[in-house]
């Protein structure tokens, strides 16, 4: 068994500060670590929680472009915006950093000469991918093409986010630029290398790695899988003018910057730096040495730290920045990733470029008082073992079904009773329950929520957040089940003596629901306590028999929560809708019932010619709409095809595309050119390339002609 360590030093990844927040966000790791922190902080542990902006990398530069202001305006617009969206859903940093500050950037250039001082890099003039029209290398996500590991199409060039791959731009199959749309070209650059391969095989490496036996399989079996197939060095420097400068004097750096996954997680260590510079009294925080230091978190043994991410940052946590960590020498390495995987929205993966989103401010603005039941509901669905499912009906369902008619339900009747019978004044109790019927219900009702309270602390322990979640909820759960076997409302007109103890007794576990709230459901917790008049209230009063005393004076009561109404959710779905139908998602309603033809036999169809092509060229027919003319290359001859997809595809996104060609059409004139053949694509009211591989993203049924 590892010793229970002094102090935890718990990161969440730092968010590209490149767009809003969405529910994908929240649930995939700030959540998830939020919870954690507010448990072990409940406990009176020692505990730093460091999140902060990710303001460097291509993510950043392309939305620069995208709206045409500079990268710096980009991050100054996000970083705000992002860390106001974690305030308003209680996700309570200790401190929020930027890793465009003076601290990131001396720690992240002090950090990699340290590496390059010892000779740890391996100097490599490679060929990178270059794009002549932007005059720029292209690093990264500048890059996109087909992942050679699992097909997806829209891989980028430093990772596949479908298989969680670690790619280099040389690896994608049709690489193009996302810059100008074209085949970029390869161009010699001398870049530094971190000799991951050689790393792998050390023995504090292979000492290190050990631990995973006690991480969740998905990360496990991740990092099991790279590690056996062996792993590539990789470039910690790029040639980019946004990112931390390379600290290497003389012309051989200029122009080049810090690999963003280089700096970024260095920006865990430069957030605590800056925090302790900032604050002055960090025993405010719980610290149980008398002058904590950064260094105390990030180089003692004795410190837990564990880094909450989502699946597609694994890689970077477990193997990566453990590795930079060991060559610096300096500092402690991770003793747990606790990594989710994603989170879809109504069947659909979420997007920001498509919209396909719940967006944090936006669902303040819908439901500005329900930050507690998003939080709720993520947590019960949390993708922790395998990716799941927000819709809008189950995000109802379990509002109303758990927590307005469980746990808000509970509270309300136990502090609406009291207030009718004792006028609030928690009553004394001269005599103890006599009926058996009753005295069983109790007994019944305090090993439950005994029970509960346990497994909900192990699994707190755990990180099964999920889990802990429904044993909160099962506590409120007996307490109904309590006031539905014993009716007080009945009781008082023959034995008010009796439910005087009843409802004590559910007054005890309204306190116990207000203190095991506090991590999942912080507003409420708060709000709970106040109407208890109890806000001292904490953790470990959670297994004591007495927490609300005879004479203590109940304030008002408050519901809760209340319903999630049909038309809320209705407003929520059509949003959807709209984005669907903006997206070209959806087919036209007439247009989905085609009947299927008449059979054809065997010879029939190996009539047909079906070769696959290469697009080599793409341009618009003038004065068609519809037109484009192709190029496409058949291997034995190259053919001039038109085909009717302008209004879906622009002419640089086909090039390079490989598409399933007629090839014995009988050519016939378009607009006076002739047409050699067709393209087989997949159509509704859009035209679809027909992709090889199982990324069409068309309605089934679709016809392919
Ligand atoms: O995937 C992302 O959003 C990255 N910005 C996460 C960085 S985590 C850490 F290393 F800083
Ligand atoms: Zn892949």
């Amino acid at each position: 068994m590892r010793k229970e360590p002094k102090r935890y030093l718990v990161t969440a990844a730092l968010p590209y500060a490149n767009g809003p927040v969405h529910i994908g966000h929240l649930a995939g790791c700030y959540l998830p670590a939020d919870i954690y922190v507010r448990f072990l902080k409940a406990q009176g542990k020692d505990v730093i929680f460091i999140c902060g902006s990710d303001e460097h990398g291509v993510p950043i530069t392309l939305k620069a472009k995208n709206e045409g202001i500079t990268p710096q305006q980009v991050v100054d617009k996000y970083d705000g915006i992002m860390k106001n969206a974690f305030k308003d859903f209680g996700i309570d940093f200790t401190y929020y950093g930027r890793t465009s500050s003076k601290t990131h950037h001396d720690t992240a250039q002090e950090f990699f000469k340290n590496l390059y001082d010892k000779g740890i890099f391996k100097e490599e003039i490679t060929q990178q991918y270059y794009d002549v029209e932007a005059s720029q290398f292209l690093a990264d996500r500048y890059i996109t093409g087909t992942c050679p590991r699992c097909g997806n199409p829209g891989a980028y060039g430093d990772q596949c986010e479908k298989c969680g791959t670690a790619l280099s731009p040389t690896d994608l199959i049709n690489p193009k630029s996302a810059l100008s749309g074209n085949v970029p070209v390869l161009k010699e650059t001398k870049n530094w290398f971190l000799p991951m391969g050689e790393i792998q095989q050390t023995e504090q490496f292979q000492n290190y790695i050990k631990r995973f036996s006690q991480w969740k399989s998905n990360i496990k079996g991740q990092c099991n899988s790279w590690l056996t197939e062996g792993l590539q060095s990789r470039a910690m420097t790029r040639d980019l003018d946004w990112g931390v400068p390379v600290p290497i004097e003389g012309p051989e750096a200029s122009g080049k910057v810090l690999y963003v996954w280089f700096d970024a997680p260095i920006g865990y260590i430069s957030a605590t730096k800056e925090y302790f510079e900032i604050n002055s009294n960090p025993i405010a925080i719980g610290s149980q040495i008398p002058n904590p230091k950064w260094e105390t978190y990030w180089q003692d043994q004795d410190t837990a730290l564990i880094h909450f991410i989502g699946k597609d940052n694994i890689v970077f946590h477990a193997i990566i920045f453990p590795m930079m960590l060991m060559a610096h020498g300096d500092f402690i390495l991770p003793t747990n990733v606790p990594a989710n995987e994603f989170l879809n929205l109504e069947g659909d993966k979420i997007s920001t470029s498509r919209n396909w989103a719940v967006w944090l401010h936006e669902y303040l603005t819908d439901f500005p008082d329900k930050q507690d039941e998003l939080r709720y509901v993520l947590t019960s669905i949390a993708p922790e073992t395998k990716d799941s499912e927000f819709t809008w009906k189950d995000f109802q369902t379990r509002v109303n079904s758990e927590l307005v008619s469980i746990f808000g339900n509970f509270v309300n009747r136990v502090l609406v009773l009291c207030e009718k019978y004792y006028a609030g004044l928690v009553p004394e109790i001269n005599i103890k329950l006599k009926d058996e019927k009753l005295i069983k219900a109790r007994q019944t009702c305090m090993d439950h929520v005994a029970e509960s309270l346990q497994q909900m602390q192990l699994n707190l322990e755990a990180i099964k957040l999920r889990d802990a979640q429904a044993e909160f909820i099962n506590v409120a759960r007996a307490g109904n089940k309590y006031l539905a076997d014993t009716e007080p409302w009945k009781l008082i007109k023959t034995d008010a003596e009796s439910v005087k103890q009843i409802l004590i007794d559910a007054l005890q576990i309204c306190a116990k629901l207000a203190i095991a709230a506090e991590p999942f459901l912080p507003h409420t917790s708060a709000k709970l306590k106040l109407m208890l008049n109890a806000k001292d209230l904490d953790w470990k009063g959670l297994f004591n028999e007495t927490l609300i005393g005879s004479n203590q004076q109940l304030n008002k009561s408050e519901i809760l929560y209340k319903q999630v109404e049909d038309e809320d959710i209705q407003k929520q779905l059509e949003r959807l809708e709209r984005i669907k139908k903006a997206n070209h998602l959806e087919p036209k309603p007439n247009e989905t019932l085609h009947e299927v033809k008449a059979d054809i036999s065997y010879e029939d169809f190996d009539k047909l010619d079906l070769r696959v092509g290469k697009i080599l060229e793409a341009i618009k027919v003038p004065k068609a709409d519809k037109l484009l003319k192709l190029t496409v290359d058949l291997g034995f001859e190259k053919r001039t095809i038109l085909s009717g997809i302008a209004e879906y595809y622009k002419p640089e996104e086909l090039v390079g595309k490989l598409v399933t060609v007629v090839a014995n059409l009988a050519p016939r004139k378009i607009r006076g050119i002739e047409s050699q053949g067709m393209l087989l694509m997949a159509g509704n009211d859009f035209g679809k390339l027909l992709s090889v591989g199982p990324e069409a993203d068309i309605e089934l049924g679709s016809i392919v002609k």
